[in-house]
């Protein structure tokens, strides 16, 4: 039985379940933007899921999905007890185990003990992915025994890791002399070539036997030391790991600071590279936290929260973006979804515009991706996919969940009917200008994405002629449980700002004297389109609220069966079973999956009274799953908007401790979906800074609304707005802006 603790900068787990240890794989990664190394021990394997993923890296397996490579594991260490008796979590041996990490540093750590034939064997551990270096990890690793006894202790580099759909690597080579180990191997896919080095020092004498290149059937290049160990006497190894692929933006740029250990003893590097590593963290805290004052759960959750969106963030990079569940596996194919745009990028947005700036440049760059799947559909512009990778092209199958009962893959219309997802780039845009008053953006690039994106939705949608409007029909909102639905709201209004967007950055670009409109119509040929978009940007429709000041989700949703969740909950016959798709059980009620029309109250808040609001938030909100962890925020949001912080409340907690619990869905039918939760972190910051605290930027000005719920005294965070950095202190009944 495990026993989670939390600390003020801690979540330490004690005992070990064997439940916990996927669940602490993502409760306790580390990472720096580059890489994300899972929070499993130091003997783990492919079994217990330990992976480092690198960011931008995939790879194709035969004709199953694309994923991100998990690269051979550098930081593996075994030791092995008389009677080749391996002292693993596992073993009848262990005596105790407890695991922790520093979320303020990003420093995991263990201390385990085994009771070997009555000598009680102990090794605490601790490790980080340097905040400072991208392609450097350090672990050191200390034995001691309370008496005499031989152990063998093997460390090396592990490349039989666990795949979803792998394998992924091949070529591999070998070199090396035991202190200093180097894999070298290449993607099946792209013959991406990737190295792995796993250099290590020791402060005790035994020297490693040379390491022999893995044997047929082997998979681990090891080196092992003898240790004769003696009571009260520690054993410490120091190891350097570097990870670096062919894929990497900037080779070169951010190579090592320094060699393996230059000289150096083992504890000498290991806290020559954890200050340094430090010192990054404390420089990423200065502009990124904030202090909650009068609710310590609420300050440890969103500073974790903070965390998990830090140790993701692709600063190594001029334009990679974050995957849905970052850096923490292979699920979700590691794919960029809308996640980024509307979830995550608010934070980064005013805390490190510069990072917000990759994301932009990242759809910049998968332009080509977007059109080419606009053109296979038979639309025109930019179409972008609702699973991204490195190239733009869409990562999302056709049959995107499996079916509990049949065992066999679901059509699901997640990639052919989400066109929302243009807008949300659009949308990201257009915050990222009126944030930053960075209009440069739009000459790099992000222009020419507003034109392409304004471009599909013109194709995609058609006109009424008995309504004498525009609609947009066969779409999935954000709602997945009701594909293929007409004028859906979200959608509709989301449409509309590209339009408006594209026509008011046109018209500021020319006043300043910019000729990049004109490039850019002469280079995309729309010149001829724009009488065209003027008319739709006035004729294309919004739904809007009803007598009762309630927004039909889209066309026919009222028609739907108004079963209650409980109803449609108690028809499962599996837990696993998919409730939207053809025959789901939400697909032909009112239930639906995520905040929907609740989030385009959000996002076009100016728009909408009071009362049309609370009307949203009380119709919809009994009547969703909350199925996505992007969901809860939104309804916090809105609720601190019609003024009920109390009722906001656990929806921000829920959302800002849903990597802490691991309480959120694993599945979708028999498809694995764990890992971390990127966007629902970003969501807490939305909903504490955004919802309690009334943060908005209009115009290039902050705008304050303090409504923080009980407890909560003073909230404190960093705001930087056209340039400007501003510290801000939220009261009860005031603020600060300086
Ligand atoms: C949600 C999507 C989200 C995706 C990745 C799905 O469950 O419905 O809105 O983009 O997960 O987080």
């Amino acid at each position: 039985m495990s026993m989670r603790e939390l600390g003020e900068w801690t979540v330490r787990d004690a005992g070990f379940r064997e439940a916990d240890v996927l669940a602490n794989g993502n409760r306790m990664l580390i990472g720096n933007g580059y890489l994300g190394y899972r929070g499993t021990v130091e003997e783990a394997d492919a079994s217990d899921m330990a992976a480092t993923i690198v960011s931008g890296l995939y790879d194709r397996y035969g004709d199953k999905w694309r994923e991100p490579v998990n690269a051979p594991n550098a930081l593996s260490v075994r030791l092995v007890a008389p009677g080749d008796e391996p002292l693993t979590l596992r073993s009848r041996l262990l005596a105790s185990h407890e695991q922790a990490l520093d979320f303020r540093y990003g420093v995991w750590s263990r201390n385990t003990s085994w009771k070997v034939d009555g000598v009680t064997v102990t090794v605490k551990s601790e490790r980080f992915a340097s905040m400072d270096s991208p392609h450097e990890m350090l672990l050191r690793y200390t034995v001691e025994t309370d008496g005499k006894i031989a152990l063998r202790m093997q460390r090396g580099i592990d490349c039989a890791v666990r795949d979803i759909n792998g394998p992924h690597l091949g070529a591999f080579e070998f070199a090396g002399t035991g202190g200093d180990l180097e894999v070298t191997c290449k993607t099946l896919e792209l013959g991406i070539p990737l190295r792995v080095r796993s250099a290590a020092a020791t402060d005790f004498p035994a020297a490693p036997a040379e390491p022999a290149p893995p044997k047929k059937g082997e998979a681990c290049f090891r080196a092992e030391y003898l240790l004769d160990c003696l009571p009260g006497i520690s054993y410490s190894l120091t190891v350097y790991a570097e990870v670096s692929a062919g894929s990497d933006p900037d080779a070169g740029m951010f190579a090592p600071r320094v060699g393996p250990f230059d000289g150096m003893s083992g504890e000498f590097r290991y806290r020559e590279a954890l200050a340094r590593h430090k010192a990054a963290w404390d420089a990423v805290w200065a502009d990124g936290d904030v202090e909650i004052e009068g609710d310590d759960a609420a300050r440890r959750a969103l500073r974790y929260s903070i965390y998990h969106l830090q140790i993701i963030a692709p600063r190594h990079s001029r334009d990679l973006s974050i995957p849905a569940r970052g850096l923490s596996g292979q699920t979700y194919k590691g794919a960029i979804f809308w996640d980024t745009e509307m979830f995550i990028a608010p934070y980064f947005l005013v805390t490190d515009p510069e990072v917000a700036k990759r994301f932009i440049r990242y759809r910049i760059k998968t332009l080509d991706g977007a059109r080419r799947k606009a053109a296979e559909y038979g639309y025109r512009g930019a179409f972008y996919a609702w699973e991204s990778q490195e190239s733009g092209d869409d990562a999302c199958s056709h049959f995107n969940v499996v079916d509990v009962f049949t065992g066999r893959p679901m059509r699901t219309f997640f990639r052919d009917k989400q066109v929302h997802i243009s807008a949300d780039v659009a949308y990201a845009i257009r915050e990222y200008v009126e944030s930053t008053g960075d209009w440069s953006i739009l000459d790099e690039g992000a222009f020419e994405v507003l034109v392409e994106c304004a471009r599909f939705f013109m194709s995609y949608a058609w006109y009424s002629p008995t309504r004498r409007r525009y609609e947009i029909l066969d779409v999935t909102g954000p709602d997945e449980y009701h594909e293929r639905v007409n004028n859906d709201a979200f959608t509709n209004r989301m449409a509309l700002l590209v339009f408006d967007t594209l026509l008011e950055y046109a018209d500021g670009l020319e006043k300043r004297g910019s000729s990049l409109p004109a490039e850019t119509y002469a280079k995309t040929g729309f010149l001829d389109e724009l009488p065209l978009l003027r008319d739709m940007a006035e004729n294309l429709y919004v739904p809007s609220p009803g007598p009762n000041g309630v927004i039909e989700q889209f066309d026919g949703y009222y028609a739907l069966e108004d079963a209650s969740l409980a109803e449609v909950r108690s028809r499962l016959l599996d837990p696993k079973e998919y409730w939207g798709g053809g025959n789901g059980v939400a697909t032909n009620t009112r239930v639906i999956k995520q905040a929907d029309v609740v989030l385009m109250l959000n996002l076009f808040g100016d728009e909408y009274d009071g009362a049309v609001k609370k009307a949203n938030l009380g119709y919809y909100e009994p009547r969703t799953e909350h199925g996505s962890s992007l969901s809860a925020c939104m309804y916090s949001l809105l609720s601190c908007e019609t003024g009920d912080s109390a009722w906001s409340y656990p929806f921000f907690r829920k959302t800002a401790e849903i990597d802490i619990t691991g309480e959120s869905k694993q599945f979708a039918g028999l498809i694995y979906i764990g890992g971390t939760h990127p966007a629902a972190n970003g969501g807490a910051w939305i909903s504490a800074s955004r919802g309690f605290c009334g943060f908005a930027v209009a115009g290039g000005e902050i705008r304050l609304a303090p409504r923080l719920p009980a407890g909560w005294t003073k909230v404190s965070f960093t705001a930087r707005v056209r340039g400007v950095r501003h510290k801000i202190t939220v009261t009860k009944d005031g603020y600060t802006v300086c």
